[in-house]
């Protein structure tokens, strides 16, 4: 802290002012002194403190605990004669216990002859007095104005809130009921010793007479003319030629604080008065019951408290919106396929880029590892939507989907529905997508023997969907990059039934279609209707690919659109169709297997619905079951199907 000069001054003008508040003097005949307040007194304090503002604390509140405090040097309480000064002294004091109604121990005036008995003695009962042994013993030589706040039968106590008149001992030579006697009246008055009041007292011993007399009175009131004790006592035999004066306090099993807040003493005459007005302020109530501990952490826990109240609202407010979905009544009937967005959420990392494995069609697929069934690796189809539209049409589609089984389809495992967004949740394929093998470099290219497995699985899923399911289900996607291969190098039909979920105008209104371009039929052109005929040329455009190793529609050299189908068609006019094949398939094929593929593919790209085969059909031509109808080439109006692009 800086000290300002106008605090100095303060603190200067303070410290003289306590000086001056506290003041002693020994003569040869008597000897006196008078503190109002304590502040820079020298006393002997033992568990007792003096507070900043001068208050004698004896006890500051620990249960079972004594405080002592007293002048600091003997006093001579024989005159040369070798008799027993007369002594006066009055003192304000207050006892704080933290229930008002209910105390530890009290405090008391002595007189003692022995620092050792001062040393030794006991708190609770024992008022910091004596230690046990010693009581009654007549070699403690301890004379004691007790303010005692507990009835102990032990020591006779005459009730919970007395003073008496000890010497050498705990029970006291007399004692009556804390109070007063008014001046006026005459009439006793109670003075409850805990009432955390300040109240003054007053104890003369006349040596001569032998006497002692004990008063009391609230602060403030003027020394009522009555004494509460008048009793007589010689204490020639207690006091010796010297003894310590001070004040004892004691605390049992309750917590409670003693305060002296003023004294002065006198020998051979009376104790000086105290000055009101100089003494320092009691507390003002008892301090909040709060251990140190809790008063560092209590602050510390509520504010701790307030922020992850803060911080749990703001999270969970965040999590409500970062997990927010679409749920309607409908979906109820689709329960076990709906996988929560949290669990997808976790499963892919939050969609993290690392767990990106694929884009481009209806959306982003992600790979994730789901907790239930533990470590289940799905993949995570995003499919961004805006319109509501079709939904409930899909979903049911999709929800029936889910329960499709076949070696070729990828499985559906279950959706998810958030505002604008579908999430499709399939099994994990760990080859990934079939174009990667024809057209990227990044994998190894497929033998022939590898091609038409694939091929014919990919049949056998579309044919399963076409026909030997409950239901006819239309793919309307088929191409490369829906194809997935799993583990054994299976083809898999992918993403069946996604594009519905654009098409809604599958009838009368057709508003757009959707598919890919080169897989389209031409007739989805015009009536923009799915059918399985157009799955069957989607799958000819497939067929293409994967025996070719190019897209059905590519731009050459000279940035002239390429089409697949005329291309092959061109080849086989010319006699040449195996020319076709895909130069990065090794060699060893039946050169008779790729021309059927290749007639076949043509077959299904034949540009009128009618004119194409069933899947059913398709596979028992794979199969070699049936025997290709002999095709020419101008059975293939082709040049119809380009214009058809040209004019889309
Ligand atoms: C109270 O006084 C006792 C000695 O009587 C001491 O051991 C303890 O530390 C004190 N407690 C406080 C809070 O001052
Ligand atoms: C307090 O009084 C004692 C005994 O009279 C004395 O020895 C001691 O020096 C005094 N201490 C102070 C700080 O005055
Ligand atoms: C002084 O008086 C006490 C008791 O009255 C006595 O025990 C003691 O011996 C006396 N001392 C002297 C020096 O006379
Ligand atoms: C009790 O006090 C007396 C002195 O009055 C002393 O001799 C004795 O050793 C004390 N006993 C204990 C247990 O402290
Ligand atoms: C009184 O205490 C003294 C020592 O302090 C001891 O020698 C003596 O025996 C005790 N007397 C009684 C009656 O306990």
């Amino acid at each position: 802290m800086l000290l300002q000069p106008h605090h100095l001054v303060i603190l200067l003008l303070v410290a003289a002012g306590r000086c001056l508040a506290a003041s002693g003097s020994v003569g040869d005949e008597g000897m006196q002194f008078t503190y109002n307040g304590f502040a820079g007194v020298n006393l002997t304090l033992d568990g007792a403190v003096v507070m900043p503002n001068g208050l004698l604390m004896l006890t500051n509140g620990t249960i079972q605990k004594k405080g002592q405090a007293f002048h600091p040097s003997e006093l001579p309480f024989r005159t040369a004669q070798n008799a027993t000064r007369s002594f006066s002294t009055t003192f304000v004091f207050a006892i704080f216990g933290q229930y008002s109604d209910l105390s530890s121990h009290g405090l008391a005036f002595f007189v003692s002859a022995s620092r050792e008995v001062l040393f030794t003695a006991l708190p609770s009962q024992f008022l910091g007095l004596l230690n046990g042994t010693d009581v009654g013993n007549q070699s403690a030589h301890i004379f004691a104005v007790e303010l005692d706040t507990i009835f102990n039968a032990e020591f006779r106590d005459i009730n919970s809130n007395h003073v008496g008149i000890d010497v050498n001992s705990l029970v006291s030579l007399d004692s009556t009921d804390a109070g007063y006697y008014d001046d006026g009246t005459g009439r006793f008055q109670n003075l409850n010793l805990i009432s955390r009041k300040a109240m003054q007292v007053w104890v003369d011993y006349d040596g001569t007479a032998t006497e002692i007399t004990v008063t009391m009175a609230p602060l403030g009131m003027a020394r009522p003319k009555k004494p509460l004790l008048h009793t007589t006592v010689d204490l020639s035999g207690v006091v010796q030629s010297t003894a310590y004066v001070g004040f004892s306090s004691a605390t049992g099993i309750l917590t409670t604080r003693h305060f002296v807040v003023g004294w002065s003493f006198a020998l051979d005459g009376p104790a000086p008065a105290l000055d009101i007005s100089a003494l320092p302020a009691l507390p003002r109530a008892w301090p909040k019951p709060r251990s140190k501990v809790l008063e560092i952490v209590l602050p510390l826990a509520s504010a701790a408290l307030v922020l992850a109240v803060g911080i749990g609202i703001y999270v969970s407010v965040q999590r409500r919106l970062k997990y927010s979905e679409l749920r309607e009544d409908w979906e109820e009937a689709f329960g076990p396929h709906r996988f929560s967005y949290k669990e997808l959420f976790h499963a892919t990392k939050g969609f993290s880029d690392k767990n990106l494995i694929g884009a481009g069609g209806f959306g982003s697929v992600y790979r994730g590892k789901l907790r239930k069934p533990a470590d289940m690796e799905v993949a995570v189809k995003r499919v961004s939507h805006e319109s509501r539209q079709g939904m409930k049409e899909f979903v049911a589609e999709i929800a029936s989907i889910g329960r499709l089984r076949h070696r070729n389809l990828v499985p559906l495992l279950g959706y998810c529905r958030r505002k604008g967004e579908l999430l499709l949740v399939y099994d994990y394929m760990p080859k990934g997508s079939l174009d990667k093998y024809l057209y990227d470099g990044s994998a190894a290219a497929l033998d022939w023997h590898q091609r038409f497995h694939i091929i014919r699985g990919v049949a056998a899923g579309l044919l399963y969907l076409h026909e030997d399911w409950e239901q006819v289900v239309i793919h309307r996607d088929v191409k490369a990059s829906n194809v997935l291969l799993d583990s054994e190098m299976n083809g898999r039909l992918g993403d069946f039934g996604l594009a519905r979920l654009y098409d809604h105008g599958s009838d009368a209104q057709t508003t757009h279609v959707v598919g890919t371009m080169g897989y389209l039929a031409p007739e989805q052109g015009h009536t923009g209707k799915a059918t399985p005929s157009t799955d069957v040329f989607a799958f000819g455009a497939f067929l293409l690919e994967i025996t070719c190793g190019r897209r059905p529609i590519e731009q050459n050299e000279r940035n002239n659109r390429v089409v697949l189908v005329d291309w092959v068609v061109e080849l086989w006019r010319k006699g040449v169709i195996i020319d076709a094949v895909d130069t990065r398939i090794p060699d060893g094929f039946s050169r008779d297997k790729i021309s059927l593929v290749l007639k076949l593919a043509l077959f299904c790209s034949h540009p009128l619905a009618n004119g194409r085969p069933t899947m059913r059909q398709v596979m028992q031509y794979l199969d070699g079951d049936l025997v290709l109808p002999d095709l020419s080439p101008a059975y293939l109006s082709f040049t119809m199907l380009e214009r058809m692009y040209d004019g889309y």
